[in-house]
C-alpha cells in the first residue's frame, strides 16, 4: 500500500512538538502540503524548519494561532483556506484532584479540547463535502472510554470528542467526506515526560519512571511501554489516504491493547 497525498492540503492543529508533530510529519512524508499549527510564530518555525529538514521537499504552512478561540480559528481559515485533511489532535490534560477541579477549569478542558475541534469542523467541512473529498480526523483517548480518577475533566472532554466525531460524519454522510477519531494510547512525549514526573519518583532515570508509570498507573497496557508518536501518526495518514475510504463514523484504536475490551 504506498499512500500518496500529493495535492492535498493537511491542517494539524498543536502540531509543533510531539504526536501532532509526528502527524504532520508522516502526512508531508506521503507529499501532503502541510499546515503546522501552534501559539506562536517562533515556535510553529522553528517546528517548521525541524520538518523540512526531516522531510526533504516537504510544504509547510506556517498556522501560527491560538485555534481554542474563535479568533483564533478564523486566523487558521485565514492563513491555511481550504484544509483537505483537518487533524484536531490539539487537547490539554494534567493530574487533578477530581473534587478540586474549578468550573473554570472544567470549562477551559471544554474549550480547547472540545470546542476548538468542532468550531474548526464547521469552518473546513462544508469546502471538503463541495469538492466531494475530505478527512476530518479528532486525536482522543484510552481516556475517553477509561476515565482516570486522577484527571476526570480529560477524560470526560475525550469522551465528547468522540461523540463530535460520530456526530459529524453522520453530517457529512454520502459526501466523500470521512470523520473518525483515533483513540490513542499513552504515548512517549515530551508532555507526557511531566506528566509522568508529576506521578512518580522525580528522582528516577526516564526508562525507570516510564516503566513505574505503567506498572502503577497503566497496568492494563498489553503494550507494556509508551506507545511511539510515529506509531499513532501511521494510522492517521492511512486514514487520510484513499485506502480507508469506506471507513468513517469510527473510533480506531492506536492504544497498545489499554482498553480492554474487543470493541471498537
Ligand atoms: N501524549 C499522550 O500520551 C496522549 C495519549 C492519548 C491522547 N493524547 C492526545 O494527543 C494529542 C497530542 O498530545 P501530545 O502529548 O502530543 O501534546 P503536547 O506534547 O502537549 O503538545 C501540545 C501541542 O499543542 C500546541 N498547543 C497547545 N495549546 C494550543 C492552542 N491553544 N492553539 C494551538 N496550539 C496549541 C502546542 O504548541 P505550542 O506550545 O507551540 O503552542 C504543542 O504543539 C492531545 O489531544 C492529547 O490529548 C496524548
Amino acid at each position: 500500500m504506498q499512500i500518496d497525498l500529493s495535492g492535498k492540503t493537511a491542517l494539524v492543529t498543536g502540531s509543533t512538538q510531539g504526536i501532532g508533530y509526528a502527524i504532520a510529519k508522516g502526512l508531508a512524508a506521503s507529499g501532503a502540503r502541510v499546515g503546522l499549527n501552534g501559539r506562536t510564530a517562533e515556535r510553529v518555525e522553528d517546528a517548521a524548519a525541524q520538518l523540512r529538514a526531516e522531510v526533504s521537499g516537504a510544504d509547510v504552512v506556517v498556522v501560527d494561532a491560538d485555534v481554542s478561540t474563535a479568533e483564533g480559528a478564523a486566523r487558521a481559515v485565514e492563513l491555511l483556506p481550504d484544509a483537505d485533511i483537518l487533524v484536531n489532535n490539539l487537547g490539554i490534560f494534567g493530574s487533578a484532584d477530581p473534587l478540586a477541579i474549578s468550573d473554570d477549569e472544567w470549562r477551559r478542558y471544554f474549550e480547547v479540547n472540545v470546542l476548538a475541534a468542532v468550531r474548526l469542523t464547521r469552518l473546513y467541512l462544508p469546502g471538503m463535502t463541495d469538492r466531494g473529498w475530505g478527512r476530518v480526523q479528532y486525536i482522543a483517548s484510552d481516556s475517553a472510554i477509561v476515565t482516570p480518577t486522577e484527571m476526570i475533566h480529560y477524560g470526560v472532554s475525550k469522551t465528547a470528542l468522540l461523540g463530535v466525531s460520530r456526530g459529524f460524519a453522520k453530517a457529512a454522510a454520502g459526501t466523500g467526506v470521512t470523520v473518525n477519531s483515533v483513540i490513542a494510547g499513552p504515548t512517549h512525549t515530551g508532555g507526557v515526560e511531566d506528566f509522568v514526573y508529576e506521578l512518580v519518583d522525580k528522582s528516577l532515570e526516564w526508562d525507570a519512571a516510564q516503566r513505574e508509570f505503567m506498572r502503577v498507573h497503566r497496568p492494563q497496557s498489553l503494550l507494556q511501554r509508551l506507545i511511539e508518536p510515529e506509531e499513532i501518526a501511521n494510522m492517521v495518514v492511512y486514514l487520510a489516504s484513499k485506502f480507508a475510504s469506506a471507513t468513517t463514523g469510527g473510533a480506531l484504536r492506536v492504544d497498545g491493547g489499554y482498553v480492554d475490551s474487543i470493541l471498537p
